[in-house]
């Protein structure tokens, strides 16, 4: 690790406390103007540390950029074991981490980034990626399961993110199926799980797990903010919230990695799923067609019921579902 990536790491240890440049120079086992220089280089990257004649160096409390060192401290358990590779720009994470994996990357293995500059999302759409208002993140997953299951891991890994959202941001989250998490009527994340299947078996080789979140929207054109929300109206100025969310979401991912795929989150997922009991527009190709929204299968399937009466069960990587017009 290179000497800057230490002195972060105990700086973000103590983040809000004083440490003084011999403390760090001593535990790190290099001269006190080695330490003056790699803090000049944090502060340059636009790390706010506070300097105090007599006291030291302090990592202000709401100092929110994210790194490997930032997130580490909220990691517990499972998800501490976890292999962060965070990254300024890329172009997805989810193909970053499809080539990963392919080449044997471990279960586990997550890609953040702050910026994407071909974010994917759903049906072959782009997802809007911009630097400063998001992060963007993709973990690696090897369950041993059919594709069939493996449809559930994205129902349970919404339920993962709405409720970190909540407990984090303090707002009630709702779910648009299959992959949508809304704060009130706008979308403020996207999911989008792609999997490998093994031919041999049938089994998956691996999942991957890319998840996209708007922290906030400044700078978002106006076109999108009309449909596009963030997790905070006004980021709280005494914590590092974007650090603490992506690792509230990888706990809680790394404790049920075995889980993700039964039906554990069914039930949650059906409470915070709004399309429920609404009248909807079910899109699939060129085809528009109203229908209600009346259930959540077993399978996380939207059951919905056309005019004509039919039922039919919905599959997520099929067709997209908008609430009608005149109940938005
Ligand atoms: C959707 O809303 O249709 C799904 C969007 C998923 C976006 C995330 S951002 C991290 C990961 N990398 C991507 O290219 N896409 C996913």
């Amino acid at each position: 690790m290179e000497l800057k990536q230490e002195v972060l790491k105990i700086l973000e240890e103590n983040r809000g406390q004083s440490i003084s440049g011999s403390a760090l120079a001593k535990k790190l086992f290099v001269t006190r103007s080695a330490i003056w220089k790699a803090i000049k280089s944090l502060q340059k990257e636009g790390y706010n540390i506070i300097a105090t004649t007599n006291k030291g160096y302090c990592l202000a409390p709401d100092n929110d950029i994210v790194s490997a060192e930032s997130i580490l401290p909220f990691l517990h358990g499972t998800a501490a074991s976890f292999t962060l590779d965070v990254r300024k720009t890329v172009t997805s994470t989810n193909t970053i981490a499809k080539e990963m994996a392919s080449q044997g990357a471990k279960e586990g293995t997550v890609i953040i980034a702050k910026e994407q500059t071909a974010g994917r999302g759903r049906l072959g759409r782009s997802f809007y990626s911009p630097t400063a208002t998001g992060i963007y993140f993709s973990v690696l997953l090897r369950p041993k399961l059919t594709i069939q299951d493996s449809m559930l891991i994205t129902t349970a890994v919404a339920v993962i993110v709405a409720q970190a959202i909540e407990r984090i941001a303090q707002v009630p989250v709702g779910i648009k199926w299959v992959n949508d998490i809304f704060i009130g009527p706008k979308k403020v994340c996207g999911i989008l799980t792609e999997a490998s299947i093994n031919f041999e078996n049938g089994g998956l080789e691996y999942a991957i797990v890319g998840i996209g979140i708007n922290i906030s929207t400044n700078g978002f054109p106006e076109e999108i903010k009309e449909i596009a929300g963030a997790v905070f109206e006004e980021k709280p100025e005494d914590a590092p919230v974007t650090s603490m969310l992506v690792a509230d979401i990888l706990n809680h991912i790394a404790k049920d990695i075995d889980i993700l795929s039964s039906k554990e989150y069914l039930d949650e997922y059906r409470k915070r799923s709004f399309l429920l009991g609404q009248e909807v527009l079910v899109m699939k190709g060129s085809e528009i067609l109203p229908a209600k929204a009346i259930a959540i299968d077993e399978k996380a399937r939207l059951v919905v019921e056309y005019q004509n009466k039919e039922q039919e069960a919905l599959v997520s990587g099929e067709v997209s579902v908008r609430p009608s017009p005149q109940k938005l």
